[in-house]
C-alpha cells in the first residue's frame, strides 16, 4: 500500500436494492479481496425506490449467493439519493430505468452525471446492457442475474484497481 488512504466510494444502483444491487456489491467486495484492493474502496448499494429499505435481501437471491459461497446476511435496503449521488465516485446502475432515475437527482446542471454507469459496460458479453430483474422471475432467473454480476464486477475490480492505482499490483 501506498501512504494514501483515501477510499474510493462506489454505489450499485437497482431498482428496490434487494436483488441485483446488493449481490454486485458482494460479488465487487470479493474480487477487490483477491486483488489486494478491499480496503480501498467503500463498496455500497440502494435502490431508485424506498419500497424495501431496511428489508433483507431477497431470499432467493440471497439463497442462490449462499450457495456459490456468497453472503448477503447483513445486508439492509436503503435508497439513493440525491446526496449519494454527490458523495460517490462511482454509480454502476443494472439497466436504463435505473440510469434515467439516478441521473433525474443531478440537479446541479450534470455535475454528476459522468460517474455513473451502467454496469454491464464492463461485462465482455453485454447483451442489451441491462442486468434483468429476476423479482418476478423463476430460479433460472437469479442464477443468470449472478453469473452476470460475477463476470460483470470482476471486470469493475480490474478497472478501479487500475484506474485509482489499487492493489498488490500498485508500484
Ligand atoms: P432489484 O429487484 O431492483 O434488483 O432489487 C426488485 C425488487 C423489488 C421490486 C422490483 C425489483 N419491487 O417491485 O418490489
Amino acid at each position: 500500500m501506498t501512504g494514501d488512504d483515501t477510499n474510493i466510494r462506489v454505489a450499485f444502483v437497482c431498482l428496490g436494492n434487494i436483488c441485483r444491487s446488493p449481490l454486485a456489491a458482494e460479488l465487487l467486495r470479493g474480487h477487490l479481496g483477491r486483488l489486494g484492493a478491499a480496503d480501498r474502496v467503500d463498496v455500497r448499494s440502494m435502490g431508485t425506490a424506498g419500497y424495501h429499505v431496511g428489508r433483507p435481501a431477497d431470499a432467493r437471491t440471497a439463497a442462490e449467493a449462499l450457495r456459490r459461497g456468497v453472503d448477503l446476511s447483513a445486508h439492509r435496503a436503503a435508497q439513493f439519493t440525491a446526496e449519494d449521488l454527490a458523495a460517490f465516485d462511482h454509480v454502476f446502475v443494472m439497466d436504463k430505468a435505473n440510469l434515467h432515475d439516478v441521473l433525474f437527482l443531478d440537479d446541479e446542471h450534470d455535475a454528476h452525471g459522468h460517474k455513473v454507469r451502467l454496469a454491464r459496460e464492463f461485462d465482455p458479453e453485454p447483451g442489451d446492457y441491462a442486468v434483468p430483474d429476476p423479482y418476478a422471475g423463476g430460479a433460472q432467473d437469479f442464477a443468470h442475474v449472478h453469473e452476470i454480476l460475477d463476470r460483470t464486477t470482476e471486470r469493475i475490480a480490474r478497472e478501479l484497481v487500475r484506474q485509482h492505482g489499487l492493489g498488490d499490483a500498485e508500484t
